[in-house]
């Protein structure tokens, strides 16, 4: 099957930290992949900047050799690699100094009529800096946007200082806060799953439902990121943007329509209605732990401290939470969430546990009756599960079994998934703010993380220790087995 490209207009994209690992690893390969499937006008240009001199001839090298690293080799071909190379240039601008600026103006300056896109692929140190030089430059137009990474700010106070900086230059609908796990193809399936099928929509309650688990596990260590992860944690890094915004696909009213703000809006009266981990209940709602020396990926790996060469950080590397929403659709359903680094394996899902049946008509020879439930999987291997009781088949009585009912996207559809980047670029061209975050949201899910964060940073427990390779502490299978209830391994593992 061949994707469909919706084309977009001529843009200018100007990436601020060009030279960093995020436009090396995933913007710069995610255009190429937009350009080779013929999305991306002949017109536009990508131009890369960072305080680092260098020249266009430079910067293209390195975007070649970050192609040749990150996109497979059949795809490579030098007359695409030619195209791609061609629209870049390359601008030296010092965040917080005039040095380059005026150069950035001449470059930018003849093609004002054009939509631009600025992409801040730095530390959010750098926003408000950048914002104001380009208010200062007249770079900022009527079709100029701005697209933020995560994270926005460190808690709900330097999120608001963030968010002002950046909104005394741009106006909300020019903002684009990025978090890249709505790009992914199998979490907009969850929308396409609840809201164009019939089958769910009545039984997605309380009444019908047990209780939610959202896991994102991840093999990888901190790699060469520990300077930052330090400072963030698995709370920060993860929960406050990813997991989030998974619990509030699943948990939200079906809104008037997939426009942006009606889907924010819904967004937002989910994280309003997450009901507050306090003191009294932070210890049965909440684990943080921390990865030792174990093996992963078939090798022997160093522990978090060790990596980070310090042996005093609190820094959670691993996280699962409680979290209850105090509304009519979901009064008593527990949602659980856990994500940690150095894990047995990857794997990303959401399972959605329904109800038992109220009476078994079968007697014991039958065997265990097991709940229904629907995995939804987001990487690797996307698809949807639905697991069913079915009979065994052929003679011998009636014997029960647990199946699923299988779709991997890779099997139906036989299309390469594109990367969450592929998506989200375009969508800041094409000027739809589906699947970015607006600053209610952020703002609102920072309240509801900014206590945790308060509560562990005061605390003099340490977070639990765990061996890098297998599932987190054993605080976390508690966490799940008090309420009578286990983590879905099965389905990861
Ligand atoms: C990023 C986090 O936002 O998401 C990383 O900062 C994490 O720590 C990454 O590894 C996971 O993304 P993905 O798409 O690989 O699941």
């Amino acid at each position: 099957m061949t994707p469909r490209t919706i084309p977009v207009e001529v843009f200018d994209l100007i990436v601020f930290g060009a030279t960093g690992d995020l436009a090396q690893r995933k913007l710069l390969p995610a255009l190429f992949y937009r350009d080779l499937q013929g999305q991306i006008p002949l017109a536009a240009r990508i131009i890369g900047s960072s305080r680092r001199a260098m020249t266009r001839d430079a910067f293209r090298a390195s975007a070649l050799a970050a192609i040749e690293a990150h996109v497979a080799e059949d795809l490579r071909k030098p007359d695409t690699c030619k195209r791609f190379l061609d629209r870049l240039d390359y601008v030296a601008a010092e965040a917080n100094q005039e040095a380059g600026w005026k150069e950035l103006e001449k470059v930018l300056k003849p093609m004002d009529d054009r939509i631009r896109v600025f992409y801040l692929a730095v530390g959010p140190d750098l926003f408000g800096p950048i914002c104001e030089r380009l208010g200062s430059h007249n770079l900022v137009t009527p079709k100029s946007r701005v697209v933020v990474e995560k994270p926005v700010g460190k808690n709900g106070a330097s999120a608001r200082a963030l968010n002002e900086q950046i909104g005394r230059i741009f106006p909300e609908p020019s903002i684009y806060r990025i978090d890249h796990y709505l790009g992914k193809e199998t979490v907009q399936n969850l929308m396409a799953l609840r809201f164009a099928n019939a089958l769910f929509e009545p039984i997605w309650n309380a009444a019908h439902i047990d209780h939610v688990q959202i896991t994102v596990a991840e093999t990888l260590g901190v790699e060469g990121r520990a300077g930052y992860y330090d400072t963030a944690g698995a709370l920060r890094d993860m929960v406050q943007n990813h997991m989030l915004q998974l619990l509030c696909l699943v948990a939200m009213e079906p809104p008037i329509s997939i426009d942006a703000d009606a889907v924010r809006d819904e967004k937002l009266k989910v994280l309003q209605s997450l009901k507050s981990i306090t003191a009294d209940n932070m210890a049965t709602q909440t684990v943080r732990g921390q990865y030792r020396a174990g093996a992963s990926a078939g090798g022997a790996v160093p522990g978090y401290l060790e990596e980070l060469g310090s042996n005093t950080s609190k820094t959670e590397t691993y996280v699962a939470l409680k979290v209850e929403i105090g509304n009519w659709r979901w009064n008593g359903v527990p949602f659980y969430l856990r994500s940690g680094k150095r894990l047995e394996s990857r794997a990303s899902e959401i399972v959605v546990e329904f109800k038992p049946i109220p009476h078994s008509v079968f007697d014991a020879s039958a065997g265990t009756i097991r709940s229904n439930s629907l995995v939804i999987r987001l990487q690797p291997d996307e698809g949807v599960k639905l697991w069913l009781m079915i009979k065994d088949p052929g003679p011998g009585g009636m014997r029960l079994r647990h199946v699923p009912l299988d779709m991997s996207f890779a099997d139906a559809f036989g299309v390469r998934n594109p990367d969450a980047y592929e998506r989200l670029i375009m969508d800041v061209v094409r000027g739809n703010q589906t699947l970015f975050m607006r600053r209610d949201e952020v703002t609102a899910a920072w309240k509801w993380i900014d206590p945790i964060l308060d509560y562990w940073r005061e605390s003099p427990e340490l977070p639990k220790p765990y061996t890098a390779g297998t599932w987190g502490p054993s605080a976390a299978v508690a966490l799940i087995e008090r309420d009578g209830r286990t983590w879905h391994e099965s389905d990861v593992a």
